[in-house]
Formats: structure tokens, C-alpha cells, sequence
């Protein structure tokens, strides 16, 4: 049985309102359910956060094309997703298991892996090995301002061929 950190806002800090307390107790009952889903696995379902705003990343575009194709920044602390670079350009793909909802680890072998129950992705995000059914969605990215930082939106998913070049 996996060993789950209490969530910070679970404590009985006087500076935690009613609000922030809710949420933390959602989240935690989230990981809970997931970690107990099924499919034989002992990893626990870690998520990342839930982005709902604009992420703004630690690349530029031109660092970033100058990379070799397959080159993969992980961002699953700031917002659950990964900007990758391949041969046509940029784009964000999401770290977020289209199964039920873990964290995909980091590219290995040119695969994302889910922990909870071995579904793999390609670096494209096509599921090719399930339980999941779906692709791992890709998100909008953009340079805010010209040279600037990328801008990963993951309230935007973009079609999976889009890509900043
Ligand atoms: S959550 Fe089940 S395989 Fe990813």
C-alpha cells in the first residue's frame, strides 16, 4: 500500500482557509481512488498539477529548435506536461495518462510510460499499448513575446500535427 504524504493544507494551520483545505482534500481523495484502481499495480498514481492557467516554461523557442530532434523538457512539476522538439518543430504534449489520469514518467526509448497500469505512448503521444484508448492530447504553445519564453496553455489542446518552428 503506498505511503501518501498529507497534503499541506490538511493541516490545521489557522492560515489555511476553507477553500485551499477543500482542495487539498479533493486532490488527496483523487490520488487515493487512483492508487486503488485496479490493474495489479503497487506504483502509486502520482499527479502533477492540474493546470488551469497559462504556463510560462524556461525555454525559447530558438534554444529549443536547436536541439536534437527528440529532445524532451520535462515540466510535469509546473503544469503536467512536456515540450518536445522533433524534426517539423515544438510542442507541448500533456503529462496526464489519458486512462485514468496518472502522470506519465519521462521518455524512455522514445516512450512515455504510465506507472498505474503500463499503458505507453509514442514521443507523438499515440497510445500504443493499453489500457489507455486515447492519445495524449496536445496543448498550445506559444512565444509570448518575440525570443521570450515559451507558453504552454493547457486549457488549449491544438491539433496533434501542430507544431512552433
Ligand atoms: S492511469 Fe491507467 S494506464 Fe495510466
Amino acid at each position: 500500500m503506498p505511503i501518501h504524504e498529507p497534503h499541506p493544507s490538511t493541516s490545521l494551520d489557522p492560515g489555511v482557509d476553507r477553500r485551499d483545505f477543500c482542495l487539498g482534500s479533493l486532490v488527496a481523495g483523487l490520488a487515493l481512488a487512483c492508487s486503488g484502481c485496479g490493474g495489479g499495480s503497487t506504483v502509486a498514481a502520482e499527479s502533477g498539477p492540474v493546470p488551469t492557467l497559462p504556463v510560462t516554461t524556461t525555454d525559447t523557442r530558438a534554444a529549443l529548435l536547436a536541439t536534437p530532434d527528440g529532445t524532451t523538457r520535462d515540466y510535469r512539476n509546473q503544469g503536467s506536461f512536456f515540450l518536445v522538439k522533433d524534426a517539423t518543430g515544438i510542442y507541448a504534449i500533456t503529462a496526464i495518462c489519458t486512462h485514468l489520469g496518472c502522470t506519465v514518467g519521462v521518455p524512455v526509448s522514445g516512450h512515455f510510460l504510465c506507472p498505474c497500469h503500463g499503458s505507453q505512448y509514442d514521443l507523438g503521444g499515440a497510445n500504443l499499448v493499453g489500457p489507455a484508448a486515447l492519445p495524449l492530447a496536445h496543448l498550445e504553445v506559444t512565444e509570448a513575446t518575440p525570443g521570450g519564453f515559451l507558453t504552454v496553455n493547457p486549457a488549449r489542446p491544438v491539433a496533434a500535427a501542430a507544431r512552433l518552428s
